[in-house]
């Protein structure tokens, strides 16, 4: 493993023993199964920014649909900086990531 893999993951693992994981509930009902099976809920919030930005400040980018479900399978962390990056959800299939992107864009 990489040694700057390693910080990230122990950044992470630190946030969450200190309890700033993000709780399920914060999701509407149809969305929440989706960021659990996927675990997107372990780093971003609705409307708060936690390991990655919140949903919100994404919606204010005002991608396409077609732009987000790429970007989760294939992150551009300069679009974020200060932020670490944020590993390629590749196991999110595209019908999901749809949902979730539309979900995104109607928080704007
Ligand atoms: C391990 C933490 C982590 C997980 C898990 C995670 N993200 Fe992220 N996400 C980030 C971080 C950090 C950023 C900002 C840096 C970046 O884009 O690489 C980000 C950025 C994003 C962006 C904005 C992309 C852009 O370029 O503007 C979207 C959309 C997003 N995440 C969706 C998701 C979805 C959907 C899931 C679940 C399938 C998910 N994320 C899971 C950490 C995470």
């Amino acid at each position: 493993m990489k040694n700057v893999t390693k910080l990230f993951l122990s950044a992470i693992l630190g946030l969450m023993a200190l309890g700033f994981q993000a709780k399920a509930e914060d999701f509407p009902a149809e969305i929440k199964p989706l960021m659990q099976k996927y675990t997107c809920f372990a780093c971003h919030k609705v409307d708060a920014r936690l390991v990655g930005p919140a949903y919100q400040d994404v919606a204010k980018k005002k991608y396409s649909v077609d732009k987000i479900v790429s970007l989760i399978a294939k992150p551009q962390p300069a679009n974020w900086p200060g932020y670490p990056p944020m590993a390629p959800m590749t196991n999110v299939p595209k019908e999901d990531a749809v949902k979730i992107a539309k979900w995104i864009n109607s928080l704007r």
